[in-house]
């Protein structure tokens, strides 16, 4: 690790981690009784995945877990950040229950705790069951409840064995990317649909939070939600308010209504579409919470576009800053402003950053490594601004490197790689890059200077 890393910032007990999805990585998805998810239906349509890829076989975690988790033990890591795919444990969304796909969670888990690795269940990371999809998906109220009743199955085969969950992945982009833009599954570009899934989904988390409070009180449940900071691109009124803007639809249309403040007034009114509300949905979604998790990428610089869709502010690409693969811009202050933000604006008291990293294209060399020096400098930069958040009070307890494995990124397909491990996916053979190696260091560093100071 670069020696400014401040690894004293760090709490004794904080959690490294990584993380993946069950449809990233899983692969298997005939397997078992699995029914096909909104993503097999998105990844097969042909144009909707760079190169048509899909998940079919993916990074064969389903059969390859022990190996996945020898590798995570090689770096050190103390956690490990996975989804439970919906249409394995309840392949119709609301009926059955499939045995057989709670007992590949069931493994998985025995198999990381006995290698002393925390499971940080998410119970839906965007592979909503196609039957439910076919009766209307998150734009229907009954999906919620659906929600609901699956979390409280996965919590009672697993609840005894894994304590921190988190009941979403992402809403914003289940509903805006999902519905609104029309780049992820299910593919819509419906205004009307993606506010009220938007809502669903919210409501979903605090249905499944009561459930999986009901289940094991000992839970500690969190939402994951990710997030920019966003900047102006000039002091024009217009530019700031743009600003604002893009600020709700993208940070406070998910925080306020979770942190007791409703959906933001000025939110619906640029949307003009009425919500699905009833009474007591309030407090539902505003269910009390152990944890939140932050997942931070990139920050937004933004200008007014009243001809464009909502929310009437476009990114503006800023010249002559470092991007990753993904021509994201990289910023790590921005980690840094968001951690302060939900600390000092939502009062939240338990953070962790649950997913964070970066693509680049690797090659394997020659001599069979994998030399990836933009990762490593991404990350340590990261995991700096942890340090520095938590130097100025943000109660930041782990952090979760975005991804254990090079693995299916969603509309990219294969082709960005955000693993600190290599999938060579002609073989599935698993290569350490090098920045695994450095946050193994890290991480080894960061245990060693606890035990002593
Ligand atoms: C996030 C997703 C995750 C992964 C990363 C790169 O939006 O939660 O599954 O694809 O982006």
């Amino acid at each position: 690790m670069s020696d400014s890393t401040d690894l004293a910032a760090f709490p004794r007990d904080f959690v490294w981690g990584t993380a993946t999805s069950a449809y990233q990585v899983e692969g298997a998805v005939a397997e078992d009784g699995r029914s096909p998810s909104i993503w097999d239906t998105f990844s097969h349509t042909p144009g909707k995945i760079d190169n048509d890829d899909h998940g079919d076989i993916a990074c064969d975690h389903y059969h390859r877990w022990p190996e996945d988790i020898a590798l995570m033990r090689e770096l050190g890591t103390n956690a490990y950040r996975l989804s439970i795919a919906w249409p394995r444990v309840v392949p119709d969304g609301d009926g059955p229950v499939n045995t057989k796909g709670l007992d590949f969670y069931d493994r998985l888990v025995d198999g990381l705790l006995a290698a002393g690795i925390t499971p940080n269940v998410t119970v839906y990371h965007w592979d909503l069951p196609q039957a439910l999809q076919d009766r209307g998906g998150w734009t229907e109220r009954a999906t919620a409840e659906h929600l609901a009743r699956y979390a409280s199955v996965v919590a009672e085969r697993l609840g005894d064995r894994v304590t921190q969950w988190s009941t979403l992945n992402e809403p914003l982009c289940s509903a805006w990317i999902g519905h609104l833009e029309g780049r992820m599954a299910p593919g819509l570009t419906d205004l009307t649909a993606a506010v009220r899934a938007s809502y669903h989904l919210l409501l979903g988390h605090g249905l499944a939070t009561q459930a999986l409070r009901a289940a094991f009180p000992g839970a500690r449940i969190g939402l994951v939600t990710n997030h920019s900071p966003v900047v102006a691109a000039s002091t024009r009124p217009e530019d700031v308010a743009a600003a604002t803007r893009m600020d709700g639809h993208i940070n406070r249309w998910w925080l306020d209504p979770v942190h007791g403040r409703g959906f933001p007034a000025d939110m619906r009114e640029l949307y003009g579409v009425d919500l699905p509300e009833r009474a007591g949905d309030a407090e539902t979604i505003a269910a009390p919470l152990d944890w939140h998790g932050l997942n931070y990428y990139f920050p937004a610089t933004v200008a007014d576009d009243p001809d464009g869709p909502v929310p009437y502010a476009r990114e503006v690409r800023l010249p002559d800053v470092p991007r990753t693969g993904m021509d994201w811009q990289i910023d790590a202050d921005g980690l840094e402003s968001l951690l302060m933000r939900l600390t000092d604006d939502y009062g939240i008291r338990r953070l962790y950053v649950t997913e964070n990293g970066s693509a680049f294209a690797d090659t394997v060399g020659p001599d069979g490594t994998v030399d990836d020096p933009g990762r490593v400098r991404y990350l340590e930069q990261h995991v700096a601004a942890c340090a520095r958040a938590l130097r100025k009070g943000a109660p930041l307890a782990g952090y979760y490197a975005w991804s254990l494995l090079d693995n299916f990124e969603w509309a990219y397909g294969y082709d960005k790689r955000f693993g600190l491990v290599h999938v060579d996916y002609a073989t599935q053979k698993r290569t350490v890059k090098a920045s695994g190696r450095r946050y193994a260091e890290l991480i080894r560093a960061h245990r060693e200077g606890a035990a002593t100071g």
